[in-house]
């Protein structure tokens, strides 16, 4: 199959404010995209689309607001049924964290964690799906983690979230094929972006200290290049996609290194 075109297309992307999701932006701007871009920061986001215009972007708006509001996400639908009719891609990266001990953690928590991680992206694709069915070429990209795929001590909500989504991924990876629609799932291990400054709450430090992680430049080119290649998962880190083959394969023996943390 040829590869994908993203020039002209019409892209919603969540968590664009900074981070993945503002490189991003940026990358896909490069490639003359046309884009609506969501998170909560009003003034970064008018910033970014201005920047987003200058680098070529067919076209760029923003919409701010919290990705967990049912109403919220009704309106970035009812906007692009008003100026695009239709959608081509879907990008859910807002995302959060916590970081701590299951047990010291309440309920709020994880539910917090699960309306942003998951189940924002689930209900905001459900309402986008009659609008990408009409789209070109449509593709949703869910931004999920390495940690959707090796739980991790002291991330025991977000890798709760992140499993959820790479499995509703899968699932709907499926239902959508006959009517067209595809759907990657992308795997960063750590990312040097602000994720670790806006934790929900930190009850630990995490005992295996802070890791160097890449950029999130390079994240954001992988990412828009297995959208060209049509791609359905990919590993932006290679020590995270060395650890999910390890794991694979030797799961006690992760479990081992895992025990000395928990
Ligand atoms: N950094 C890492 O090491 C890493 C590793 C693996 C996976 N990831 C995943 O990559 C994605 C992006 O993370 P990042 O590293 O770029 O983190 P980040 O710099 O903290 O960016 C997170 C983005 O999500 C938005 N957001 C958070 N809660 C929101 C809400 N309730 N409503 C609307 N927008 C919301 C934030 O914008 P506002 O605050 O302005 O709303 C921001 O734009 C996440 O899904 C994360 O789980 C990150």
């Amino acid at each position: 199959m040829a590869q994908r075109v993203l020039e002209n297309r019409r892209i919603l992307l969540t968590g664009a404010s900074r981070g993945i999701g503002r490189e991003l932006a940026l990358e896909l701007a490069r490639q003359h995209t046309r884009l609506l871009i969501v998170a909560r920061s009003e003034q970064d986001l008018s910033e970014l689309v201005t920047e987003l215009v200058s680098l070529g972007a067919a076209s760029a708006e923003s919409l701010a607001g919290d990705v967990t509001d049912p109403e919220f996400r009704a309106s970035i639908i009812e906007h692009i049924g008003r100026e695009w009719r239709e959608l081509d891609m879907l990008i859910n990266n807002a995302g959060v964290s916590a970081h701590g001990r299951f047990a010291r953690h309440d309920e709020q928590v994880l539910r917090q964690i699960m309306e942003v991680n998951f189940f924002s992206a689930t209900e905001l694709t459900r309402l986008a799906l009659p609008l990408l069915a009409n789209g070109q070429d449509p593709l949703i990209v869910n931004v999920c983690s390495i940690l959707g795929h090796r739980g991790m001590p002291h991330n025991s909500e977000y890798s709760a979230s992140k499993f959820a989504l790479r499995g509703w991924s899968e699932a709907i990876r499926t239902e959508l094929h006959s009517r067209g629609i595809e759907v990657l799932v992308v795997s960063p291990g750590t990312t040097d972006t602000e994720f670790f400054d806006h934790l929900l709450t930190k009850t630990d430090s995490l005992p295996w200290g802070k890791q160097k992680g890449i950029s999130p430049e390079a994240v954001a080119r992988q990412v828009r290049r297995a959208m060209q290649l049509r791609r359905s998962e990919i590993y932006p880190n290679w020590r995270g996609r060395l650890l999910v083959a390890v794991n694979r394969w030797m799961p006690k023996l992760v479990d081992r290194v895992m025990n000395r943390f928990g």
